[in-house]
């Protein structure tokens, strides 16, 4: 891209107002113009980062026809979502690369089609994997890279929450528009941070179980649909030979408020991510053998930020290579989601067949 700036839309100001505020603050990007039904949000956003008005959208269809007056490169889609692939593919159609948060999609049909927009507009397309632009995330992926702990073969790979239902009657807790529940939410973090750091093996079978106790109590007890799990625990298996235990929740009767961890075992070492004293906190250890002696190596605090997810995005549109979340990524996280549900479904294991 023979530019030096890239001109961003964010679509979205629920969590878009972390891609409005960083955009807003890149020196290499310009956040030119935001969308959300909610008006009085958008003219809240629209003043805090100086946007005026005739580059403020209600309608997203009414923000894509309007790219090319805009001079839009990119877009940042943060929807609810069951907006996430028409909204994505309506961007890629106006020829701009995309940052859409995670999920990537309700499901693989749709993840395929946004694949193929941004194949056929040859545009970019990322998804906001943010747990991957942490320096811990990074540190342990750089290591990991090195070999010095070998073929990862185990893992596991957790997000609890004890009590996280989201607000009630609200997108999040209905199946139709939000895909499921903390597997689709929460696990697909987790999920996902596991496997990149063991190299991105392809998924092949996925045998899996979703709840729906305290949740569906609760939302009796308020009077408030909630059709999706509560928690969901699931066995995947990679055509490395690699398996992968992947567990998340929004309530349960669990020791901890909030646990999120990353556990995996390698020929060579083991590695653990997790969050501190039930906080967004994190730190990493790695385990290793030397002489005989096994160690434990515990990744000092202070690490020097690592870029953003959404600097990397821009970062990526300006030097024209692919950024390291693409969305075949999101489609790989994607068929285990699905696999998930319907195993859940079914009681049977899931066979997810090659890209
Ligand atoms: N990467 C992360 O760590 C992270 C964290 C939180 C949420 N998310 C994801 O971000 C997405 C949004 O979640 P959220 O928590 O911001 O939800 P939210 O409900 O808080 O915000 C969604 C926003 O979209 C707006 N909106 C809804 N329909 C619209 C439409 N048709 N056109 C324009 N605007 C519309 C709403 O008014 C609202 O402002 C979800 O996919 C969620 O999974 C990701």
């Amino acid at each position: 891209m023979a530019k030096d700036r890239v001109n961003v839309a964010v679509v979205g100001l629920g969590m878009g107002r972390h891609h409005l505020k960083d955009y807003h603050a890149n020196p290499r990007a310009c956040a030119v113009a935001i969308c959300d039904v909610d008006a009085t949000r958008l003219a809240q956003f629209a003043a805090e980062c100086r946007i005026p008005e005739e580059k403020c959208f209600t309608d997203y269809r009414k923000l894509m026809a309007a790219a090319k007056r805009l001079e839009l490169d990119a877009a940042s889609v943060a929807l609810p979502n069951v907006l996430h692939a028409p909204v994505t593919i309506a961007a890629l159609n106006a020829g701009l690369h995309v940052l859409c948060e995670k999920p990537m999609a309700m499901n693989v049909r749709q993840g395929r089609a946004m694949l193929d927009a941004a194949r056929k507009n040859r545009r970019r397309l990322m998804i906001n994997f943010s747990y991957r632009f942490m320096p811990q995330t990074q540190s342990l992926k750089s290591f990991v890279a090195s070999g010095a702990i070998g073929d990862i073969y185990y893992g596991r790979t957790a997000w609890y929450r004890r009590r996280g239902l989201p607000g009630f009657g609200g997108w999040f807790g209905q199946k139709k528009l939000s895909g499921g529940g903390p597997i689709i939410d929460l696990g697909v973090h987790r999920i996902d941070m596991a496997m990149w750091l063991m190299g991105s093996p392809k998924p092949v079978s996925v045998t899996a179980s979703t709840y729906n106790v305290i949740g569906a109590r609760t939302a009796k007890e308020l009077g408030k649909a909630f059709d999706v799990e509560d928690i969901g625990g699931a066995f995947i298996r990679f055509d490395n030979g690699a398996t992968l235990i992947a567990e998340a929740s929004w309530a349960g009767f669990t020791q901890k408020r909030e646990e999120m961890l990353t556990q995996l075992l390698g020929t060579k070492g083991g590695i653990l991510h997790s969050n501190v004293n039930e906080t967004y906190e994190f730190e990493a250890r790695i385990f290793t053998e030397h002489d005989g002696a096994l160690w434990e190596t515990k990744l000092q605090q202070g690490l020097a930020p690592c870029p953003t997810a959404y600097q990397e995005f821009i970062a990526a549109i300006l030097e024209g290579r692919d950024t390291i979340a693409p969305g075949e990524h999101g489609l790989a996280v994607q068929q285990i989601l699905d696999a998930i549900y319907k195993s859940a479904a079914t009681g049977k294991e899931v066979r997810i067949r090659a890209n």
